[in-house]
C-alpha cells in the first residue's frame, strides 16, 4: 500500500456521498446550472472526485498536504471518466482563479485550519474572486463548542484494514486563549495483536462560532447566507449539532 497515511485517513473519515448529495441539492436551491464548475478547497485525499466526475462537473481542487494530494492524484489517474479535475498544491491562501466557478466548497473542516480572522478574511476574498457573479460558497467546519459538551477527550475506533486490523485514536487539547483545538491522531495497524505500522498526525483547528463565520462572510460581500444543521438537512436550521454548515452567495460590491 503506497500511501498509508491517506488510506488510514480514508478508512476513518466520513464517506463523501452525503456532502456531494448536499452540494447537488444546494445548487438547485441557488438555481445554479448543471454541470457545475466547482472549486474544492482542502480536497483531502480526493474521495469525492469520482462522484464529481460522474456528474460531469468541471473541478479544480486545492490541497496543502502533499501526501493527501498525491492520493487524490492517484484516484484521478485511475479514473477513466472525463472531465479530468485539476489538482493544485495549496490551501485557501493560494487560490488564484478569477470569476470561474459556480460553487466553491470546503467540506469537513478546511476553513477551520485558518487560525485567525486575518487569514479567514483573505481566504474569503480569494473565494469571492474565484466565483462567477452569483456563485455560491459552501463551508462545513466542526462545531467545537458542541464537541466540548458532547465528546470525551479521547476517542478510539477500530476497523478491518485488508487482512489486518486498524485502530484510530485521537486525543484533544484546547488552547482557550487562542481558541484552538489540537487533535493528536494515532493510527495503528495490527496483525494478530502485534502492531505492524503506526502513523501519527496533528490537526490544529480554530474554535469557530456560527455567528462569527456569518459576520465574516457578510463583511466579505457574501449575501443570502443559509445555515444548516447537518449534511442531511434539506431546509435551513440552527448550527446546534456536530457541524456548522453555511452557504452564501457572492454579491458584487
Ligand atoms: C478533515 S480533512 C477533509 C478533506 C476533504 N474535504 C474531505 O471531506 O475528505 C481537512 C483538509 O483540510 C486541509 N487543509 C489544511 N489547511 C488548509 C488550508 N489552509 N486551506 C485549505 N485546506 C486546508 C487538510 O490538509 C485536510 O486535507
Amino acid at each position: 500500500m503506497s500511501n498509508l497515511e491517506s488510506e488510514l485517513y480514508r478508512l476513518f473519515s466520513p464517506p463523501p456521498q452525503p456532502a456531494v448529495e448536499f452540494i447537488c441539492w444546494l445548487a438547485q436551491q441557488y438555481q445554479l446550472d448543471e454541470p457545475l464548475a466547482l472549486l474544492d478547497v482542502g480536497i483531502g485525499t480526493g474521495q469525492a472526485l469520482p462522484l464529481y466526475q460522474q456528474r460531469k462537473w468541471r473541478v479544480v481542487g486545492y490541497e496543502p498536504n502533499e501526501t493527501f494530494l498525491e492520493r487524490a492524484r492517484e484516484s484521478v489517474r485511475s479514473a477513466e471518466k472525463n472531465p479530468h479535475p485539476t489538482l493544485k498544491k495549496g490551501g485557501f491562501l493560494q487560490v488564484e482563479e478569477c470569476g470561474e466557478f459556480d460553487i466553491a466548497v470546503a467540506i469537513n473542516a478546511p476553513f477551520a485550519y485558518l487560525e485567525d480572522e486575518t487569514e479567514r478574511r483573505e481566504a474569503l476574498q480569494r473565494i469571492h474572486h474565484a466565483l462567477r457573479p452569483d456563485g455560491v460558497f459552501l463551508l462545513e467546519v466542526p462545531n467545537i463548542l458542541w464537541f466540548l459538551r458532547h465528546k470525551s477527550e479521547c476517542e478510539v475506533e477500530e476497523k478491518p484494514f485488508g487482512n489486518q486490523q486498524a485502530r484510530y485514536s485521537c486525543r484533544y487539547e484546547f488552547d482557550f486563549h487562542k481558541a484552538i483545538m489540537t487533535m493528536y491522531n494515532e493510527y495503528i495497524v495490527m496483525q494478530e495483536n502485534q502492531v505492524t505500522q503506526r502513523v501519527c498526525t496533528q490537526d490544529r483547528l480554530s474554535i469557530l462560532k456560527q455567528s462569527e463565520i456569518v459576520r465574516e462572510l457578510t463583511e466579505s460581500n457574501f449575501a443570502d447566507v443559509r445555515v444548516f444543521s447537518s449534511l442531511e438537512a434539506r431546509e435551513t436550521g440552527r448550527a446546534d449539532g456536530a457541524q456548522i454548515i453555511i452557504s452564501a452567495r457572492k454579491q458584487s460590491p
